[in-house]
Formats: C-alpha cells, sequence, structure tokens
C-alpha cells in the first residue's frame, strides 16, 4: 500500500509516551501505567465522569448528539448531573449494587445516562438492542434476570408488552420522555426531575461486575458474558494505544450501545480519555455520514467494515466532494475487513483504515494495526501489549501447541487482561469449557505471518455475522419452529456483499403445509415480528428434510457447502 497514506495516518499521531516502537512498547508496556491513569478511581462511571466533571473539563462537551433536530451538547458537569440523577432515583426505587438494569433504546441520551447511571449505583449495567424483537429481548433480560429496564413508550408497546407476563423478576420499567406511569412503570422524566443530581459513588472493588454483554453460540441460549470494573484499565489503555484518543479528539464511534463496541468504545474509552464523543441519532446514509465526518470536524473515526463497504458502494468521488481537515485515524472491527477497503480509505480520504478484533468476550481491543507500525492490510494486526496470543493446533495426543507462522489453528489469549470476562451469566460450564491447558479459545481460525500480523480466516463455529452482528443460528431456529406449519429448521450464514454475511433459514414443513410463496412470505414476517430486523431471517427455503448425523445433530456445515457449491467433507456421520 501506498507509503504516503500510512506516513500521513502516522504524522497526525500525537506520540504517546507509552508507544514509539511496536517491539519497544512491548517490552515497556504495564496495565499499571493505564490504571495510573486513572488516578485510583476504581468505578467505571466515577472515573469516565466524575473525575473529568470534578477536574477541568466541567464544562466540556462530552456527548454531542446528531439527531433531526439537530446538534444537542451534554457536558461533562451536565452528564454527572444526569448520572447522579439517575443513580438517586434507582436508590430510591430500592434498587441495590449487583441488581440489573437493562437498556433497550436508540442512541439517545437517556441510553447514556441508564448505563452510567446504573454503573455508579454498582447495578450491573445490560444494554439491549433496540433492533431486537420481542423475543430476543424476553431472552436476555430472563437469563440476566433483569430488575430495571429502561426503553420508551414504543419500544415498550411494541416488544416488551407482550413479554412482560414472562418476566415476573422485572419489577420497574422506566419509559424514557414524559411517558405515563402505570402498574410497574414509571415516567423517567419525573422520577430524574425528583431526584438529586448528587450522588457520591461508594467505593467500589475492581472485581464488582458492571457489566452483562449478551454474546451467541452455536447452540443453546444466548450467553451473558459478564464484565467487571476493572475492565477499564483495558477500555482506557486500548483507547490510546489503538485509537491514539487525546483530550482534544473529536471522536467518531458509529457502533450502538446495544452491542460491546459501542459501550467500551462509545462510552467508556473516548469519556476516559476526556474527549468529545459523538452520538449519531439516525441510521446509516453515506452522505449524511460524510457531512458528518467533514462538519464536526472529526478526528478519529472507529466504525465496521459493513459501513465501509456501503460508502465504497457510493463510490469514492462522493467522499472526495467533501474535506476532511481534521481527520487522522480511521479504525475498523467486527468483521474481516478486505484489503480493497483499508486501501479504499486512502483513495476516499488519504488514510488507510487500521483494523483491530477483538470479541464481547475480550471486552476491549486485543490485537490491531497501530500508527506505530506498517499496516498490512488484510491483516487485523499484532497483539496489543501486555496481551499473549497465540495460533493453536491439536497436536496427534490431544494437547494444544502454537502452529507454524502462515499455518492456519484456533486464535487463542493468555488470560489476564482487564477486560476479559469473568463468566458467562448463571453459566459455569460454558464459561469452564472457553479455557484451555491455560488459554483462552476465541471461537476463530487465524494465521500468524513470520512477522507476527494475525490474519483472519473464517469461525470455527456456526455463528453468524451480519452487519457486524453476532447472530446465534439456534436462536434464529427456536423461533421458527413456534411456527405452526415449521417441523425443522436450520440457520447459516451466507456470504453478502454488504453486510458479510445475510441469515438463510432452511425449513422443512409439517404434513399439510404447501412450500409456497405465500407461506415463505408469512414465515419471513413472522421471524421479522418475533427476533427483529438485525436477527430476523432474510432468506427461506425450503427442504423436504434437513440433513442430521445419526444422532440428530443439524448439519449446518453441509447446508452452507452446498449453498456456496464447495466439497460436502466428510459426510460418513450423515443420516441415512
Ligand atoms: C467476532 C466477535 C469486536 C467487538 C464487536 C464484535 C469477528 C471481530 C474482527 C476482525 C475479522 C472479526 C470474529 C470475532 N471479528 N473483529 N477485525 N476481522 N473478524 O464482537 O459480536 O463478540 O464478535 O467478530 O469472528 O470472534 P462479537
Amino acid at each position: 500500500m501506498a507509503r504516503a497514506a500510512i506516513q500521513k495516518a502516522q504524522a497526525g499521531w500525537k506520540v504517546s509516551p507509552w508507544m514509539r516502537d511496536y517491539g519497544e512498547a512491548r517490552l515497556s508496556f504495564h496495565w499499571e501505567l493505564a490504571r495510573a491513569e486513572l488516578g485510583g478511581v476504581v468505578n467505571m462511571a466515577q472515573a469516565v465522569v466524575d473525575r473529568h466533571a470534578d477536574g477541568g473539563l466541567r464544562d466540556k462537551v462530552a456527548l454531542r448528539f446528531l439527531g433531526d433536530a439537530g446538534a444537542r451538547d451534554l457536558t461533562y458537569g451536565g452528564l454527572q448531573a444526569l448520572t447522579g440523577r439517575f443513580a438517586n432515583a434507582l436508590d430510591q426505587l430500592g434498587v441495590r449494587p449487583g441488581d440489573r438494569v437493562f437498556t433497550l433504546l436508540g442512541r439517545c441520551p437517556e441510553l447514556y445516562a441508564a448505563v452510567l447511571g446504573a454503573l455508579k449505583h454498582r447495578c450491573i449495567a445490560c444494554p439491549l438492542f433496540a433492533a431486537f424483537g420481542p423475543e430476543p429481548v424476553r431472552a436476555r433480560l430472563g437469563i440476566g434476570g433483569g430488575r430495571v429496564l429502561v426503553t420508551t413508550p414504543e419500544l415498550y408497546r411494541r416488544k416488551v408488552a407482550p413479554i412482560r407476563a414472562q418476566l415476573p423478576q422485572l419489577e420497574f420499567v422506566l419509559l424514557a420522555g414524559e411517558a405515563e406511569a402505570g402498574p410497574g412503570t414509571f415516567a423517567l422524566e419525573a422520577l430524574l426531575r425528583a431526584a438529586s443530581p448528587d450522588y457520591a459513588v461508594r467505593p467500589t472493588d475492581p472485581e464488582e461486575p458492571a457489566l452483562l454483554h449478551f454474546t451467541s453460540g452455536t447452540t443453546g441460549t444466548p450467553k451473558g458474558a459478564l464484565h467487571v470494573h476493572e475492565a477499564l484499565v483495558a477500555h482506557h489503555a486500548t483507547g490510546k494505544l489503538a485509537l491514539d484518543l487525546h483530550a482534544d479528539d473529536l471522536y467518531w464511534c458509529t457502533a450502538d450501545p446495544g452491542w460491546v463496541t459501542g459501550t467500551s468504545y462509545g462510552i467508556l474509552a473516548p469519556l476516559s480519555h476526556g474527549v468529545t464523543s459523538l452520538v449519531d441519532e439516525g441510521e446509516f446514509d453515506a452522505g449524511r455520514w460524510l457531512g458528518i465526518l467533514s462538519d464536526q470536524r472529526v478526528s478519529v473515526w472507529y466504525t465496521a467494515p459493513t459501513a465501509v463497504r456501503m460508502l465504497m458502494k457510493a463510490g469514492a468521488a462522493m467522499a472526495r466532494t467533501r474535506s476532511y481537515p481534521a481527520l487522522r485515524l480511521l479504525a475498523s472491527v467486527g468483521e474481516p475487513l478486505a484489503p480493497e477497503a483499508v486501501l479504499w480509505g486512502e483513495e476516499a480520504f488519504g488514510l488507510p483504515f487500521h483494523d483491530t478484533w477483538w470479541q464481547t468476550e475480550t471486552g476491549g481491543i486485543m490485537i490491531a494495526n497501530y500508527l506505530a507500525m506498517d499496516i498490512r492490510p488484510g491483516s487485523m494486526g499484532k497483539p496489543l501489549f501486555g496481551v499473549e496470543a497465540a495460533v493453536l493446533k491439536e497436536e496427534p495426543g490431544g494437547r494444544l501447541v502454537e502452529a507454524a507462522p502462515g499455518e492456519e489453528g484456533e486464535l487463542a489469549l493468555r488470560p489476564g487482561w482487564p477486560s476479559m470476562f469473568r463468566g458467562y451469566w448463571n453459566d459455569p460450564d460454558r464459561y469452564a469449557r472457553s479455557f484451555r491447558d491455560g488459554w483462552y479459545l476465541s471461537g476463530d481460525l487465524a494465521k500468524r505471518d513470520a512477522d507476527g500480523y494475525f490474519w483472519f480466516v473464517a469461525r470455527k463455529d456456526d455463528v453468524i455475522k451480519a452487519s457486524g452482528h453476532l447472530i446465534g443460528p439456534f436462536e434464529v431456529e427456536s423461533a421458527l419452529l413456534e411456527h405452526p406449519a415449521v417441523a425443522e429448521a436450520a440457520v447459516i450464514g451466507v456470504p453478502d456483499a454488504v453486510a458479510f454475511e445475510r441469515v438463510k433459514a432452511f425449513v422443512a414443513l409439517k404434513d399439510g403445509y404447501a412450500p409456497d410463496e405465500d407461506l415463505r412470505a408469512e414465515l419471513l414476517g413472522f421471524g421479522r415480528k418475533r427476533l427483529g430486523a438485525a436477527v430476523a431471517p432474510k432468506e427461506i427455503a425450503f427442504l423436504d428434510r434437513l440433513p442430521r448425523t445419526r444422532s440428530g445433530k443439524l448439519l449446518r456445515r453441509l447446508l452452507k457447502a452446498r449453498e456456496l457449491g464447495l466439497p460436502e467433507g466428510d459426510t460418513s456421520t450423515l443420516e441415512a
């Protein structure tokens, strides 16, 4: 790739004393350095809000919301008062530290008030994606035992009211805006108005639970990955080392806080660095997004390959109709970032995209293309200092050993970084199964080249990545099975030019149902209504029966191979 673009990005880098050279930084880095920058403050919300509001940043804009009505600014002082009111409101309701406070909200001020206010009160914050349908909402609230849910009247009516009776633990629903109160539902505005803005955060242990983020595996229900207050040390360190955040940055993370990126890098890391962080309340629109990058003078932009591909579709010429005088770092996460996309950044913005890799479970960036080193387009980069990553393969005896350079294996991490998940909620067995021989196994297949750069190969399991969101096939199949016509369902991800993958369902019908277009449309609608647009299948194919092993296990891999016209692999266990 052109050196000029890399050098331009590197020239903008505000060299942090921690890191001038990757190799050198690996030797000198220690988590204590990051911890020390938090000034001994442990509680996440206290560290990212009160530390600045009580320090020199009271009047600085923390969050700038871009909505239909234009821009609305919330200062660090304003955010302190708002989160203080929320924490006091929880206290007055009798909500206790450790209770789970869920949000089902768009990217609005109430979301930030609720997540950070819950953290101040030492509750466990669980943000849900607003595009989930009633079924994913029910499953997650049920597993996490949510006692409080903050949502809007509209989302409540469509997604929560139909399932509320199945959630006996859900005592308090707080409705944003001037909502009508009812049994078990409260108007959030009124509660906040009545509460004091002053809230003194009680001493918080670094190992106290802070965040519960749901993610999916191939089988079973969604898994709640639990993170503790100590995780902020990693958010802070990676905000600096991978995203090069400095107090004068105008930062934009496009991820929704209903997923881990939007929390770790949309709320915690930027506020921890005292930057002004943009929140776009709307959905993707190429022209509008380019306008935001230009008009708001964004300097550091963290986005996802799906968004990059959508901008690529609109064309580099469109991007070049504007100028981006402040832009100095483009970064991406969530799915494979193709070399063409890295290079396209250069064509459109004069800067390459820097890929980063991590997971809900890792809580923060683990592998990245740092400004201090040259990008290899298509590579995820190198491990964070303080993180040991490896590509492992199994020896004939079953022992895990490191694969040779260029050889494929499972991407694994040595446990011990601050934002490592501390468990799957109420599921110690699943947590234990994530570790082997002293390694955390990521479920991703990867390679490491001779120079230490990591390259993504594929997922090892059947989870689907659509528009950067991880989708568990079992959750989709279970919803489809509730339709009276469906006897069996198998769900896979098929390649998609924009979203990386899209959800496709194979359905076998019960006797008496005809596989026609009406039923196909009905099942698509059924899926959307239950699961929401983010999770529902986009395509349905009818089969007489689904391929299973003799022991009855669904062979999604075989469906996928057939779909892609690839060799079917070992089918010796296929049911006759
Ligand atoms: C999975 C984790 C990272 C926070 C948001 C997603 C895939 C992530 C990359 C990348 C290729 C990537 C992996 C990973 N993934 N980053 N740079 N290149 N694949 O968190 O929903 O838990 O998903 O996303 O498969 O395991 P998540």
